[in-house]
């Protein structure tokens, strides 16, 4: 039967770039500018959605996203996104921080010196015929404060340029250590001092619940008068009516936004009625070179989360930072090919599994090990995706109770990971192990052998006598089935030894009774490696 493709959507614009690495795979459809109601209609056909600020993952969307697996943003600002409702059906949600930093970053400088000098109104009294160079004295940015309120990547990159035109930074950021603001150059400060040192204050926040209308009446009257703002993070850290009385009565000399409570903005008509406002409709992101790297970089997490790997950008599940990614990569096809064999081999309900590491992952953050190791016990049992974010949940849904620990004592292997499944009727014991950087399963259960895993695999446990490979590799043969390679274990015990045997496609299941039929053949268990 034809696999079918899996299906994304692309609900806002996004560059062709990164529908194109998409397309290599997967079943694209772009509808920008889906309302409410056709997407809650059509949500539950799509495994995968990118969107950027237009487009609301609410509740009520995720609870229709039956086949959702992942919500990739286009973007950095995850406040269209309900995130705990995600993570509550399982789906991954990541964005993509780095791609527009500069270009918001710039616009914020367009926005300042349009403000100090008020080019839109200069251009717009050209526009109208007139040539006035008495209207628009204007100030200068040099030896002024400049208040930052977070100074993440974007704050940090206005700080940066800002000295350059000769400001004095002082900035506010609950999480900025010491260390890093004097890296910076800037003067880390209490919100109230740095709201009565501006002369330009910028916000460069998230939209959380203690940033939501964090610039109100109270906090406008704590600054200089004849300050100016600017707004190119979130529209909801500042309250409209409350900048609009600051602006009307003089207390702030201008104002400069990019953004809104509500996007689009309906009704600008008592801002730009105002003299000393510019408004853009959020296009801090709006340039070529964002564009293009959002894309690409929501599209390859797009590509990972459907595969199953870890995320670097994943926003709901243990961050893998990209250092620690690079040394846990060679020990993800290893995690699967344990999981996809325990569960082959172990007898009824799985009650608890134990994963242990040992040489160089004694010293590593592995929980994203951890849930490749469930995803590759419960993809080939489960109907639904199982992924790093739901993969706990699952486990912990079949009553299955997990440990990790360390294993220290040295082995005949160096970098291994071990997994125990415990049933009703044993344990079930399965080791692989890094060779030269590439992995290897070494061990299952006292058998010691060494096969990659790779592709489709048989595994037989026999009676430990002669003719026994000759009476399997013929039944195979008789039946048009390749054999790519064939371990036996090293150590037979009592009398029982087991083989596992590469074949070029999965035998069928009359073929799979019948080789358990042979004579002396204790079980067979299939397993079909896929990798990563
Ligand atoms: P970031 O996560 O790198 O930085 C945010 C900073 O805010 C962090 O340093 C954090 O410690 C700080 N912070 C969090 N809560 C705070 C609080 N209560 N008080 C003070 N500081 C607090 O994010 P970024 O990439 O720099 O983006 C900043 C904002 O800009 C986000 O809201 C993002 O969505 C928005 N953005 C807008 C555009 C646009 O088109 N206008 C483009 C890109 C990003
Ligand atoms: C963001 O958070 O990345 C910005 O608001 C830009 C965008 O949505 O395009």
């Amino acid at each position: 039967m034809k696999k079918m493709k899996k299906k994304i959507l692309i609900a806002d614009g996004v560059s062709e770039l990164g529908i194109d690495i998409l397309q290599e795979e997967f079943e694209v459809v772009e509808r920008p500018q889906l309302d409410k109601e056709e997407l809650l209609a059509t949500i539950g056909e799509y495994d995968a959605i990118v969107l950027r600020s237009a487009t609301k993952m609410t509740a009520e969307v995720i609870a229709k996203a039956d086949r959702l697996q992942v919500i990739g943003r286009a973007g950095v600002g995850v406040d269209n996104i309900d995130i705990e409702a995600a993570t509550a059906k399982g789906i991954i949600v990541l964005n993509a921080p780095d791609g527009n930093t500069n270009a918001a970053t710039e616009h914020t400088f367009a926005l300042m010196l349009a403000l100090a000098r008020q080019i839109p109104q200069a251009h717009a009294s050209m526009a109208a015929g007139r040539w006035d160079r008495k209207a628009f004295l204007g100030v200068e940015l040099r030896n002024r404060t400049l208040g930052i309120l977070g100074l993440g990547r974007i704050g940090a990159g206005v700080a940066l340029r800002a000295q350059a035109f000769g400001m004095q930074i002082v900035a506010y950021d609950p999480f900025l250590t010491a260390e890093r603001a004097e890296t910076l150059g800037v003067r880390k400060a209490t919100l109230e001092e740095v709201l009565q040192a501006a002369d330009f204050l910028t916000l460069h926040l998230p939209l959380t619940d203690e940033t939501r209308n964090l610039i109100n009446r109270e906090r406008l009257a704590l600054m200089k008068d004849g300050a100016r703002i600017i707004n190119a993070a979130r529209g909801g850290c500042v309250v409209i009516s409350d900048l609009v009385d600051a602006l009307r009565s003089g207390k702030l000399a201008g104002a400069a936004l990019d953004v809104y409570p509500e996007e689009p903005l309906t009704d600008a008509d008592e801002l730009l009625a105002l003299p000393n406002v510019v408004l853009t409709p959020h296009l801090g992101a709006s340039t070529v070179e964002a564009q293009e790297g959002v894309a690409v970089d929501v599209a390859h997490g797009i590509v990972a989360a459907l595969h199953g790997e870890p995320v670097a950008a994943a926003l709901n599940m243990a961050p893998v930072a990209p250092e620690l990614l690079a040394l846990l990569q060679p020990f993800f096809p290893l995690a699967t090919a344990v999981g996809n064999i325990a569960v082959e081999l172990a007898e009824g309900p799985i009650e608890e599994v134990t994963i242990e590491y040992a040489g160089a992952l004694v010293e590593l953050d592995t929980r994203a090990l951890m849930t490749t190791v469930l995803q590759g016990l419960l993809n080939p049992i489960l109907q639904e995706a199982v992924n790093h974010v739901n993969a706990p949940a699952l486990a912990k849904a079949r009553g299955i109770v997990i440990k990790e620990m360390n294993n220290l004592n040295e082995g005949d292997y160096t970098d291994t990971l071990t997994l125990q499944v415990r049933t009703a009727a044993g344990t079930q014991r399965i080791v692989g192990a890094l060779l030269d950087g590439r992995p290897y399963v070494v061990a299952i259960d006292d058998y010691e052998i060494r096969f990659a895993p790779e592709g489709p695999l048989v595994l037989v446990p026999h009676a430990d006598r002669p003719g026994m490979i000759g009476k399997i590799g013929t039944l195979l043969g008789e039946n048009g089935i390749n054999i790519r390679g064939m371990q036996v274990a090293n150590t037979a015990r009592a009398g029982h030894n087991i083989m596992a045997i590469a074949v070029d496609r999965m035998p069928a299941e009359d073929l799979v009774a019948a080789l358990r039929d042979i004579d002396g053949v204790d079980a067979v268990s299939t397993v079909y490696f896929r990798g990563m």
